[in-house]
């Protein structure tokens, strides 16, 4: 079958499948603070890193509507700077109860039973139970385009600052996939727990 991005149900298809062919994707699990001193976490799957060196990362933020702003939106338009938790299997269910649509300057730390580690380079607390995590100042706000209903999303770049890792996820000067388990959201309401891995040189070609 072949349709235009939002003809799917014209497919046969129940629900709009991008997300479920861009998949898995990685959890930016992003905290932030407003100017008020208000903590906030929430989670963000259109997340990715997009450079190494230097270390950039990249997430995008729904508004339903014109005058719609989610509060990691607003913390960070506010205080140019998040941070990034990465969500490991013992933290999926707190990482849901922190999706929620709570008023602005409840601190989803609290509602889902977390520890705040204080930043190091950012005046931004991390989740205390995570494996790793990515502090992160403010590059830059892409909005981007708008559908017919006035909702769009706004991409934010950020420069990566200070890495935390748990040392107990290291093995032999590396990351274990195994010990840091990340969870991976698929599409529709499904996850992944990555667990087969293999390795694979790159080709040499020779001249
Ligand atoms: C696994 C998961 C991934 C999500 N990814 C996104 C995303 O990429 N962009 C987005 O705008 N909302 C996403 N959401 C929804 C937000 O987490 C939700 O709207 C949340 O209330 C936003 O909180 P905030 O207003 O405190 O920023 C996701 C939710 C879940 C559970």
């Amino acid at each position: 079958m072949f349709f235009e991005p939002m003809d799917y149900k014209n497919a046969g298809l129940a629900h709009n499948p991008l997300k479920a062919i861009v998949a898995p994707r990685p959890i930016g699990w992003i905290s932030s603070c407003g100017n008020d001193g208000s903590v906030n976490l929430a989670p963000y799957s259109f997340f990715n890193a997009v450079s190494e060196d230097p270390a950039i990362v990249i997430f995008s933020v729904q508004a339903s509507g014109p005058n719609h702003q989610k509060d990691t939106l607003r913390n960070v338009t506010e205080t140019s700077a998040f941070t990034v938790n990465i969500v490991g299997a013992n933290q999926v269910q707190a990482m849901n109860v922190s999706s929620g649509d709570y008023p602005y300057g409840e601190n989803e730390f609290t509602t889902a039973g977390l520890r705040m580690i204080p930043g190091t380079t950012v005046n931004v607390p991390h989740v205390g139970e995570v494996p790793a995590a990515l502090e992160c100042t403010l590059l830059q706000t892409i909005t981007l385009p708008a559908n017919d209903r006035g909702g769009h999303y706004t991409a934010i770049l950020g420069t990566v600052t200070g890495i935390f890792v748990d040392e107990s996820v290291i093995v032999d000067g590396k990351i274990s996939y195994a010990l840091l388990a990340p969870v991976a959201r698929m599409g529709y309401r499904d996850y992944a727990n990555i667990n087969d891995f293999f390795e694979l040189g790159r080709p040499v070609i020779k001249g």
